[in-house]
């Protein structure tokens, strides 16, 4: 079923209520990362543009059901608000008499910021009266909040029902062409890499994409627990050892999948992550005694950037080694690197590969750098989100 997208309303005058993602990360009160915020900008600017009377909404943390100044969306406004270059109006709740007001005082191109949905238990258990009482605010939704999409709460899918028009902002629309583009209609060669720590975490991501992609690479620390599962030694690799024999009937089922999985060929090692002056690379798959895998090797970093040149589309979630520290970033950097320049299109799942990407300040070069870290999983496992199924 189709979707609208926000270019097909028409909004002069209209209450919109966007749904964005503004969970940011913080620190010391204020926003540490505005990613989030700068990628709903162009739905933001575009309702003020078209005259609407914007209402923002977004969850932050983890409040648990109750009004917590340490999750206020406040700090987020005042970031909202240099980044636009004009006033946010900012309300103390989300819904309410107060809120309310406020909402019928707004005039065309003013910009409402509600405060934190999940200072309400009713938001993450969709409960409809308050699903009725957001919907009432407005006459239109629109949802630019990719990164939640995979929360079935009364701002992502619940009150959507109660609303006149509904349509996706030009985030929701982006993440949904690129990551859905992978899945449904990818160029060919398709190559994708998996990284990151848990194997556990990401069995119906592996196997979906492995159903899709031409080539599997696999890297990270979830390559050690794989490598176990295959009877190599893997020193004191970070591994789940109690998922050995789910490792296990996964490498089986890849079997019968048409794509090329590669794992690892060697490593770099240390005792420990700050032993830098004992790192070494391995001559082969074996981890030695006592040593701990913590990046993919020079073999196998040449080995996958070979079959990324090749590649037509390029689908990437996880690092490949512990990137955070520069002795083990290489295999990481290097295979982001050979994605920008392989002239694929280059799709980043979000999380920790996005991170690593902004961090590096690279992430405008590829085609798309998710804004979801849970919802992109979910999205890349097949699964339908209820945040996108509520705008069909
Ligand atoms: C995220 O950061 O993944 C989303 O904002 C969802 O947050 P949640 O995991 O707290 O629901």
């Amino acid at each position: 079923m189709s979707i609208l997208s926000i270019d097909q309303l028409q909004l002069a005058g209209k209450k919109v209520f966007i749904r964005v993602d503004f969970n940011t990360p913080m620190k010391d009160g204020k926003v540490s990362d505005d990613t989030r915020i700068r990628a709903a900008l162009p739905t933001i600017k575009s309702a003020v543009e078209k005259k609407a009377k914007v209402i923002l909404a977004s969850h932050l943390g983890r409040p648990d059901g109750k009004a917590n100044k340490k999750y206020s969306l406040e700090p987020v406004g005042a970031r909202l608000a240099e980044l636009l270059g004009c006033d946010i109006k900012m309300a103390d709740d989300c819904v309410g008499d107060g809120v309310r007001l406020l909402v019928s005082s707004l005039k065309e191109k003013e910009i409402l910021l509600l405060e934190n949905l999940r200072f309400h238990p009713e938001e993450e258990e969709n409960e409809d009266n308050f699903c009725k009482a957001l919907a009432a605010l407005c006459n239109v939704y629109i949802s630019d909040a990719f990164g939640t999409a995979h929360r079935a709460h009364a701002s992502t899918a619940g009150m959507v029902k109660y609303v006149q028009e509904k349509a996706a902002g030009y985030l929701m629309q982006k993440e949904l062409k690129f990551l859905g583009g992978v899945l449904k209609n990818p160029e060919r060669p398709l190559v994708t890499i998996l990284g990151g720590a848990k194997v556990s975490d990401k069995i119906a991501v592996v196997e979906n994409l492995a159903r899709k992609s031409d080539t599997l690479l696999i890297g990270g620390a979830m390559a050690y627990t794989l490598l176990r599962a295959k009877g190599v030694a893997v020193g004191t690799s970070k591994v789940e050892s109690e998922k050995l024999q789910m490792a296990q009937n996964l490498l089986e089922r890849l079997k019968s999948t048409d794509a090329k999985v590669i794992l690892p060929i060697d490593h770099i090692v240390a005792p420990n992550p700050d032993a830098i002056s004992e790192v070494m690379t391995t001559s082969g798959e074996t981890i030695p005694d006592g040593m701990m895998g913590l990046d993919i090797g020079p073999r196998t970093q040449t080995s996958f950037c070979d079959v990324i040149k090749k590649a037509k589309m390029v689908f990437w979630n996880g690092p490949l080694g512990m990137f955070e520290k520069p002795a083990f970033s290489a295999g990481t950097y290097k295979i982001a690197n050979a994605m920008i320049a392989s002239g694929a299109v280059t799709v980043v799942g979000g999380g920790d590969s996005a991170a690593a990407v902004e961090k590096a300040g690279i992430a405008s070069k590829f085609s798309h750098v998710s804004t979801g870290g849970g919802a992109s999983l979910e999205f890349m496992e097949g699964r339908e989100l209820p945040g996108v199924k509520a705008l069909e």
